[in-house]
């Protein structure tokens, strides 16, 4: 049964962008209505049945934006929608790097300390914690030498997509048989 689906997430690059629209395209041909949107963008949760909420790391702390959207919209949240969670971090490209990345990621992770403080009373069904990337120009930019490059695995998050989409309890699914305006496949912009 399709189920309205809601992914917003918040990037300074654009990695975290396309893991969220990586996931929107493997709902999508689940047969879900899929809504994509930047985390500032979003006012509210109500309408959906599901939401993935992703985040870049930096420093070890989900983005502002992504910390802020949670409580915008938390009441929508608590009780409502299934909610999940993604992070896009770790980088690889040495082997102390690539072992991290292979510790580090993966679909079923504790939920980021940062959101201790901002979840209170959210129900969220699981945290996945993706490989990320580094752009050249970024990596150029930082005070100490890092490699650049993209670990970001595209299978693993269609199969987390999969995983999510499968998932039972999706509340009010019932309630929305027909399509509506709005939903589809619907890609925000950063
Ligand atoms: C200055 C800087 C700090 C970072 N800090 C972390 C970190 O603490 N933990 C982590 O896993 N990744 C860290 N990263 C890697 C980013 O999270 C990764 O590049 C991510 O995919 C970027 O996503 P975005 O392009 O959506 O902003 C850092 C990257 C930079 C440039």
């Amino acid at each position: 049964m399709a189920a309205k689906v809601l992914i917003t997430y918040a990037t300074k690059h654009g990695a975290t962008k396309g893991i969220a629209q990586a996931a929107g395209s493997m709902l999508h041909s689940c047969g879900h209505r899929v809504r994509i949107l930047p985390a500032p963008v979003v006012q509210d949760a109500r309408d959906a049945d599901v939401v993935l909420i992703g985040s870049a790391i930096y420093h070890e702390q989900w983005l502002w934006d992504a910390r802020r959207l949670i409580r915008r919209v938390r009441g929508d949240l608590r009780g409502g929608p299934a909610v999940w969670l993604f992070s896009s971090g770790p980088l690889g490209g040495t082997p102390e790097a690539d072992a991290v990345v292979a510790e580090t990621t993966g679909l079923d992770r504790d939920l980021p300390d940062c959101l201790d403080g901002t979840l209170r009373g959210v129900d969220v069904r699981g945290h996945a914690v993706f490989a990320g990337r580094l752009e050249p120009r970024v990596a150029a930019e930082l005070e100490t030498w890092v490699p650049h490059g993209d670990w970001r695995d595209m299978a693993l998050v269609r199969d987390w997509a999969r995983a999510v989409g499968g998932a039972p309890a999706v509340p009010r699914l019932n309630e929305f048989p027909l399509p509506e305006p709005g939903w589809g496949l619907s890609l925000g912009r950063v």
